[in-house]
């Protein structure tokens, strides 16, 4: 699924962050546990030059902890980095989050060296949440699509702790098409984006084949094995009562049905990938992106030369 999205505001929050690099000590990415790859945003890494940064996966509760534990694993092993699983309502994070940063900047420390912390993340991660159980307050409530942003704010976790809280950001490509659905399927991208349908389909292929009981025990399927998603999308729809006019199923309710339990952990605590699908499909994405620039320069290179053929055509010819 091609998702394009780079609104105005998201070229001003890269500016921003581009422009607060300087003065910030730690970059907090905040991903959801339960697509860690897929949430991350790779403009970041570019943004933040290679600055000590702690991932926290967000929203465990709602993820597989054995794959929260190796997505920890995949994230500790990389340079400068930390990771942490959190709740971001939970009570106290503050605490966990200050040590890991403590440890990425040392020298950052008492009040002539305070230690300046950035939190980054796409939209819905729980950026909000997070700071709004640090603080105790609503102060940075947003709204509920993707996209929308809000003014930068500065925090005192501790008294040589700051935290600067900037808009979310946004891909200006999804590059890695598996990406597209499962953000979708989180919330992460606004509804306009995609397809309902298609989205619930990749969800329930997932589902099926990585956690068939969880499938069979919500929605009272007999059996998922072999099955297609969108057979089991029909029974879901059988099951939820989701038939119109003369017993027509309405495939657009059972879809926006199993999107709306995924999001809110009712089928189960489920996580869409693993480190390894997606450093293979993070590749894959790559090797067809230098396919396709390598087509756009031949092209441009046959253009030029009038269509007289490509100019290396004579490498070619025996
Ligand atoms: P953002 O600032 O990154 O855009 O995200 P925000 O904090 O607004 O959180 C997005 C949604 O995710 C909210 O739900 C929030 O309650 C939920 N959330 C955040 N952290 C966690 C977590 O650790 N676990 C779980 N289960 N949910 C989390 P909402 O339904 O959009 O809003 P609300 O009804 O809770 O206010």
């Amino acid at each position: 699924m091609a998702i394009q999205w780079f609104p105005g505001h998201m070229h001003l929050t890269r500016q921003a962050i581009a422009e607060r690099m300087d003065a910030i000590d730690v970059v907090i990415e905040m991903l959801d546990a339960r697509l860690p790859g897929s949430s991350a945003n790779p403009l970041l890494s570019e943004l933040t030059r290679g600055k000590p940064a702690l991932k926290i996966l967000n929203k465990q509760d709602l993820a597989d902890p054995v794959r929260t534990e190796a997505w920890l694993a995949y994230y500790s092993a990389q340079e400068k980095t930390r990771a942490l699983a959190l709740d971001a309502g939970q009570s106290a994070p503050a605490r966990r989050l200050v040590a890991a940063c403590r440890e990425l900047a040392p020298s950052r420390r008492g009040l002539s060296r305070p230690m300046r912390v950035l939190i980054c993340g796409i939209p819905n991660v729980g950026k909000s949440t997070l700071i709004n159980t640090i603080t105790g307050r609503r102060a940075t409530k947003t709204g509920d699509e993707a996209g929308v942003t809000r003014t930068e704010q500065r925090i005192v976790i501790e008294d040589d702790v700051y935290l600067c809280d900037t808009a979310g950001v946004l891909w200006p490509r999804i590059i890695v098409e598996e990406s597209g659905y499962r953000l979708a399927a989180s919330g992460a991208v606004g509804r306009n984006a995609y397809d309902d349908q298609e989205v619930a389909l990749e969800l329930l292929a997932i589902l099926a084949c990585h956690y068939s009981t969880l499938l069979l025990e919500r929605y009272r399927i007999d059996n998922v094995e072999g099955l297609e998603p969108l057979p089991i999308l029909q029974a879901i729809a059988q099951r939820r009562g989701a038939v119109g006019a003369a017993g027509r199923l309405n495939l657009q309710k059972a879809a926006e049905i199993v999107i709306h339990e995924f999001r809110g952990g009712s089928i189960g605590r489920i996580t869409l990938e693993t480190p390894e699908e997606f450093v293979r499909w993070r590749e894959q994405a790559r090797d067809r992106e230098a396919r396709r620039q390598q087509l756009q320069r031949e092209r441009l290179a046959r253009d030029r030369s009038g269509g007289r053929g490509r100019p290396d055509e004579s490498l070619d010819a025996d």
